[in-house]
């Protein structure tokens, strides 16, 4: 399954759109499934470098604003940088070719579902500051 980014998806923050955007087009270059090494590792350090800066953005962003489910925010993010941190281990070992892109889906899907819910809460918060 490949997940594309939708117009639906925007939040109304244009920075934070647009992170959000470039997050799951790398996903979807993954979840299509390449064969090739290089590639997919050079895919997967461009994930993990745009999830960190994302993640640091939006957190700072959120207190700056005083967002009150802080922590818990902090908690999800935690739990997908392991996500990702798992996908690359698991690709690294390289049993089984198709995982990354079986991880690469389950990750946007986690991505989608978290700013549709979770992000999108705490818009109001950042916009007022
Ligand atoms: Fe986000
Ligand atoms: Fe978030």
């Amino acid at each position: 399954m490949t997940t594309h980014w939708l117009c639906e998806y925007e939040l109304g923050h244009p920075e934070i759109d647009r992170d959000h955007r470039a997050l799951i087009e790398v996903l979807a270059i993954l979840s299509m499934g390449y064969c090739d090494r290089d590639l997919v590792d050079t895919q997967v350090k461009i994930l993990e470098r745009y999830v960190i800066d994302h993640f640091e953005h939006e957190e700072s962003l959120m207190r700056q604003g005083g967002f009150p489910e802080l922590a818990h925010h902090l908690d999800l993010h935690a739990q997908f940088r392991a996500d990702v941190k798992r996908m690359r281990a698991e690709w690294v070992a390289g049993e089984n070719p198709d995982l990354q892109a079986e991880i690469a889906a389950e990750l946007s899907h986690w991505l989608i579902n978290h700013i549709q819910g979770a992000d999108r809460a705490y818009i109001p918060w950042i916009l007022k500051t």
